[in-house]
């Protein structure tokens, strides 16, 4: 089934999914919403204490999180290695409907869609700063060990995939982060805070982005 492109609250597109039968990001605002959590509480925090960062996101998808992270390593001079998992990856033609490149007035834009015309298994050199590794598999068949300083976890909620924010799914991220590494996650509930807990990650509620209370970010430590 065909993702349907809509327009959430900050101009910004997102899109709702042909299989999940959910959106991709916050209704309140996409880039708002990405920035808000990956972005500031996310990649910013950890770029206090390291400019060369691994980074793993689960769900590629539209590619907006991997976007806003290479224009900061543009603004910031960070290095980024960014590896992100998708198991349905957007078609071309989606992708170049996105108004990502227009609202950010990015003086790149073509890189947009050089991210999602990126090969699969093979690290691109999207620039000197930003090289991309997107891997097509499900999150339940990799395994990773001590790798990332920051996670980008970014799965549909728990109503719409229930089994990616139980303990076996959870650890997966533990393991994969260094000592000192973080998980930054829009998911704020109760019983996902638990678990994260349960996996050995200390877990700190901060406030959510404009029409949610609360997201989570988690220290391994
Ligand atoms: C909430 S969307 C966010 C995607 C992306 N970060 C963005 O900003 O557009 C979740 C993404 O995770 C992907 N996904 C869902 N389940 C997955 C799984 N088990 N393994 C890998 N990717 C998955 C979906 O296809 C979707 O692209």
């Amino acid at each position: 089934m065909e993702n349907a492109l809509i327009e959430t609250q900050d101009g910004s597109h997102s899109l709702l999914s042909g299989v999940f039968g959910v959106s991709y990001h916050s209704r309140y605002g996409a880039i708002q919403e990405s920035s808000h959590v990956f972005i500031r509480a996310g990649l910013h925090w950890k770029a206090l204490q390291t400019k060369q960062l691994r980074i793993l996101e689960i769900g590629f998808g539209t590619g907006l999180n991997a976007y806003l992270t290479l224009l900061e390593t543009q603004r910031l001079d960070l290095k980024v290695h960014y590896e992100s998992i998708e198991a349905y990856p957007i078609s071309i033609g989606q992708a170049a409907a996105l108004n990502y490149p227009k609202i950010l007035e990015s003086e790149s834009p073509t890189l947009f869609m050089e991210l999602h015309t990126a090969p699969i298994g093979t690290v691109a050199p999207v620039t000197t700063n930003f090289h991309l590794l997107k891997e097509q598999i499900l999150f339940h068949d990799i395994q990773y060990a001590g790798e990332f300083d920051l996670v980008y976890y970014d799965a549909f909620a728990p109503d719409a995939q229930p089994d990616l924010w139980e303990e076996p799914m959870l650890k997966k991220i533990y393991d994969a982060l260094k000592p000192g590494g973080i998980m930054v996650t829009y998911c704020a509930k109760g019983y996902v805070k638990r678990n994260l807990k349960t996996v050995g990650f200390q877990v700190e509620a901060l406030p959510g982005p404009p029409g949610k209370r609360e997201m989570t970010r988690c220290l391994k430590s």
